[in-house]
């Protein structure tokens, strides 16, 4: 398991995929502004990619976000765009509601960092998430990532096209444990 302050980063178990799926996946507001494919139902047990993790899928790692302490199931956690050739990658995230607004995404971007930096030897990452999406941004930006763009228009979220910020983060700039 990779471990962060507060949270540990595991493989996805059977039992995570009827939570995660009910508390995130089905909640379509919620998955419509954190996805770039169109919400549509998934049947119970199905192995839908979208929650069931593909061990096999060379270009990305699903994980499932626990607490340390406790080991109780936070959410879920995506190193997702896995190019070995440009060396980067995509980070995902969705904290069950209970668990946002706590720190942990903070520190489940953390993880991911050391994931990708460290252990899959990746040059860059990059986030991208709605304009308005402030806890995103700042969890981002608590690890060093910058701003580096607008894509006007760039998402059909529930009737209306928001703005999405791209942001990116390079292994050099990269401080372990960085707070700003
Ligand atoms: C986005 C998300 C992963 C952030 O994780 P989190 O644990 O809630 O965020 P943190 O508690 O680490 O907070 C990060 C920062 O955002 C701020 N913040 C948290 N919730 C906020 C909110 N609802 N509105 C504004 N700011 C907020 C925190 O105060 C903190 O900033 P600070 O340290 O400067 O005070 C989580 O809220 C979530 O899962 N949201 C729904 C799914 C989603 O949007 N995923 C991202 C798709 S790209």
């Amino acid at each position: 398991m990779l471990t962060g302050s507060k949270v540990g980063l595991r493989a996805r178990h059977e039992d995570d995929t009827p939570i995660l799926q009910a508390e995130l996946h089905d909640d379509v507001v919620n998955y419509s502004r954190s996805d770039d494919q169109p919400w549509r139902p998934i049947t119970p047990k199905s192995k839908d990619a979208q929650v069931v993790a593909d061990d096999k899928d060379d270009r990305q790692v699903r994980f499932s976000v626990v607490e340390l302490d406790g080991g109780t199931l936070l959410g879920g956690a995506t190193l997702w765009g896995i190019d070995n050739h440009n060396r980067s990658a995509h980070i995902g995230l969705g904290l069950r509601p209970s668990s946002r607004g706590k720190g942990y995404g903070t520190d489940v971007v953390a993880v991911l960092c050391h994931y990708g930096f460290v252990v899959r030897g990746l040059q860059r990452l990059q986030i991208e998430t709605l304009s308005d999406n402030a806890a995103m941004l700042r969890a981002a930006e608590h690890n060093g990532f910058v701003r580096e763009g607008v894509l006007r228009s760039s998402a059909w979220v529930m009737g209306e096209f928001l703005d999405e910020v791209l942001l990116g983060l390079l292994v050099q700039e990269w401080k372990r444990d960085s707070e700003s």
